[in-house]
C-alpha cells in the first residue's frame, strides 16, 4: 500500500520554513505517495492550509494526529524529543539530523526502531547527490540574504551613481569565505553594483570568485587550505596571522564585510577581531553568517544586531526564514529529488538501498541500527591529487582494505595473460586485414577507457558533451560503410551494412544524449 509522508508544523522559534510546498506535493503524489500536512504547517512561507488541499494533499490538525498518520516524516528543522516520541514505531524520518553533534536524539531515534534519513550527512561530493543537497540550496539563499541584510542596516547605495546631486561611490564589499554561501553573496552583491572582494583559504574558488564578478585577494603566505572533499581545514598559526594582517587592512578599506568561513566539526576561525571593527569606516556593516557557530567576527552576537564602535553587527542565524518561501521551494524540491532516489517504482513504497553510496551516506539509522558514520566513498569527486594512480584507487575503494591489493594485482596479471593468448589466437587466424582494424579496435577502447577514467565523476556531465565529437566521428564511419560503392568497387557485406546500421544507432543514442546534457548545461548559465 502506498506510504503517507506527513509535514509538521516546524516547532523551533523563529523557524518559518516547512519541508514541502504545494507545487511539491503534487510531484510527490505522481510518485504514487498520499501526502498529509499540519494545519498552519506553510503559513509562515505563504503556503496556506487550501494550497495543500488544492493539490491533493490531506490538511491534519494537531501535531500528535499528523505525526500518527505519516508513514515517512519530512522535517526541517531537528527533531525534539517530544517529536520524536510523536514518531510512530519503526516510521521513517528525512530531515536535518546532525548526528554528530545530536549523540542523545540519535539514541532516542534508534529506540523507536526508526530509519533515519540526514539530508546534512548526503555525500556531496558525489555529482548524482547535487539535486538533493539541502546546504547547498540553503547556504544559497542564506547568502543573498545576507547581502540584502547588509544592504537594509548600510545607509548608501550599493552601485556607484552620478545624479544632478552629485558623484556617489559604489560600496566596497569583502567577503571572507566563499564556499556556497560566500559564492552567492559575491554574486548578489555584484549584481547590486558593489566591489566586491572575496578571500578564502582554498585556493581553488580564485577562479569561482572571478567569474561571479569579485576580485579575489590572496594571503600573502604559502599553505595548501583545502582538507578535502571541497572543504577548509585549521590553518597554521603563520598562514593565521599573515590573513589577520590582510583583513585588517580590508577592514580599514572597506565598508560591509559579510564572513561566511566555516569549517567542518570545528568552531568558527575567528577572522574580525575587535579593532578591525573599530577601524572601520562609522556607518560601515558586517554580516556574520558564522555567529550560530562561534563567530567570524569577535563582537558578532548570535541572533542579535548590534552596533559596536559605530558599526552595525548583523549576527541573524535565521537568515533562511528570512526568505521562507524560497528555502522551503528548494528544500522541498531537494526532498522530492531523494524521494525519486528511494521510491523508483514510482508506487510510493521506499527502498532504502544501502548499496546506493548517496542513500547510504545520508541513512544515520536504519530499522532501529544506528549505521552513521558510513564507510569511506567508494569514489571520491574531487581526488587530493588528480591522476595519481587512478585505476589502483579505485580497486582501493571498493573497501575490500590493503589485504585485497595482491588480489587485485593477481587478477589483473590473469586478465593480462588471457588477453595477451586471446590476442595470439587472433592474429595466427585472422586475415591480415581484420588483424589491423582489430589492434585499432584494441586500442581506441583502451585509450577510451584511460580516459574516461580519469575524468573526476563530477566532470562526466561535460565529458558526455565532449563525446558529442567523437560519436560524429563514429557516424561517419558507418556511413562510409553503407554508402553504395563507388564505380567498380565490391557491395559491402550485408552483415557488415548491418553492423554499420546498428553502429549508427548506438552512437545516435550518444549525439543526441551529448546535444541534450550540453543544453541543459548552458541553460543553468542562462538567465
Ligand atoms: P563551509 O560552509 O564549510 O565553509 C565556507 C567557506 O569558508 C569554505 O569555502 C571554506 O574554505 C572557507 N573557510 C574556512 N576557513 C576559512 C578561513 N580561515 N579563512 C577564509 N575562509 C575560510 O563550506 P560550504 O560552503 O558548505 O562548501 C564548501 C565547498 O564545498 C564549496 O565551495 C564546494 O567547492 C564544495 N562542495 C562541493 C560539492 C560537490 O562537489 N558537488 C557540493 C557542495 C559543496
Amino acid at each position: 500500500m502506498a506510504l503517507t509522508i506527513g509535514v509538521p508544523r516546524e516547532t523551533l522559534a523563529g523557524e518559518k520554513r516547512v519541508a514541502t510546498v504545494p507545487e511539491v506535493v503534487e510531484k510527490l503524489i505522481k510518485l504514487g505517495f498520499a501526502v498529509a500536512i499540519e494545519s498552519g504547517a506553510g503559513a509562515a512561507a505563504n503556503c496556506d492550509d487550501e494550497s495543500y488541499r488544492a493539490v491533493g494533499a490531506q490538511v491534519i490538525d494537531g501535531a500528535a494526529a499528523l505525526w500518527a498518520a505519516s508513514d515517512i516524516v519530512f522535517k526541517v528543522g531537528v527533531p525534539t524529543s517530544d517529536e520524536v516520541g510523536l514518531l510512530r514505531e519503526g516510521g521513517t524520518l528525512i530531515g536535518f539530523v546532525w548526528p554528530a553533534q545530536n549523540p542523545e536524539l540519535m539514541q532516542q531515534l534508534a529506540a523507536r526502531k526508526a530509519t533515519v534519513l540526514a539530508i546534512d550527512s548526503l555525500p556531496r561530493q558525489l555529482s548524482r547527490a547535487q539535486k538533493m543537497d539541502a546546504l547547498t540550496s540553503q547556504a544559497g539563499v542564506a547568502g543573498y540574504r545576507a547581502v540584502i541584510e547588509a544592504a537594509n542596516a548600510f545607509g548608501r547605495f550599493f552601485n556607484g551613481q552620478i545624479t544632478a546631486a552629485g558623484k556617489v561611490p559604489p560600496a566596497k564589499v569583502f567577503i571572507a569565505g566563499a564556499g556556497v554561501a560566500g559564492l552567492a553573496a559575491i554574486g548578489t552583491a555584484a549584481s547590486l553594483g558593489a566591489i566586491v572582494r572575496a578571500n578564502d583559504t582554498r585556493a581553488e574558488v580564485a577562479d569561482q570568485v572571478v567569474s561571479l564578478g569579485g576580485e579575489f585577494v590572496k594571503v600573502d603566505y604559502e599553505e595548501e587550505g583545502s582538507g578535502g572533499g571541497g572543504y577548509a581545514k585549521v590553518m597554521s598559526e603563520g598562514f593565521l596571522q599573515a590573513q589577520r594582517e590582510m583583513y585588517a587592512k580590508q577592514a580599514r578599506e572597506v565598508d560591509i564585510i559579510i564572513t561566511t568561513a566555516l569549517i567542518p566539526g570545528k568552531p568558527a576561525p575567528r577572522l574580525i577581531t575587535a579593532e578591525m571593527v573599530q577601524s572601520m569606516k562609522p556607518g560601515s556593516v558586517i554580516v556574520d553568517m558564522a555567529a550560530e557557530r562561534g563567530g567570524n567576527c569577535e563582537l558578532s552576537e548570535a541572533g542579535k544586531t548590534v552596533v559596536k564602535h559605530g558599526v552595525t553587527i548583523v549576527g541573524y542565524t535565521d537568515l533562511n526564514s528570512r526568505l521562507a518561501k524560497q528555502s522551503s521551494t528548494l528544500y522541498a524540491t531537494n526532498l522530492f529529488r531523494l524521494s525519486e532516489e528511494l521510491c523508483k517504482t514510482k508506487d510510493g513504497i521506499i527502498d532504502v538501498n544501502m548499496e546506493d553510496d548517496a542513500i547510504r551516506g545520508l541513512t544515520v539509522i536504519k530499522e532501529g541500527s544506528i549505521t552513521w558514520p558510513p564507510p569511506p566513498l567508494k569514489q571520491a569527486a574531487a581526488p587530493a591529487k588528480p591522476a595519481a594512480a587512478p585505476v589502483v584507487q579505485a580497486k582501493k575503494g571498493h573497501g575490500h582494505g590493503a589485504a585485497s591489493e595482491p588480489m587485485a594485482g593477481n587478477k589483473l596479471a590473469i586478465m593480462f595473460a588471457v588477453s595477451a593468448v586471446l590476442f595470439w589466437f587472433v592474429g595466427a587466424n585472422a586475415p591480415a586485414a581484420f588483424l589491423a582494424h582489430f589492434t585499432v579496435f584494441v586500442l581506441a577502447c583502451f585509450v577510451g577507457y584511460m580516459v574516461v577514467w580519469n575524468v573526476t565523476p563530477a566532470l562526466h556531465t561535460p565529458l558526455m558533451s565532449v563525446t558529442n565529437a567523437i560519436s560524429s566521428i563514429i557516424c561517419i564511419g558507418a556511413l562510409v560503410q553503407i554508402a553504395p560503392p563507388l564505380a567498380g568497387g565490391l557491395p559491402p557485406d550485408p552483415w557488415i551494412r548491418w553492423l554499420a546500421v546498428g553502429g549508427i544507432a548506438l552512437t545516435a543514442v550518444n549525439m543526441f544524449g551529448g546535444f541534450a546534457v550540453t543544453q541543459r548545461m548552458l541553460d543553468m548559465f542562462r538567465k
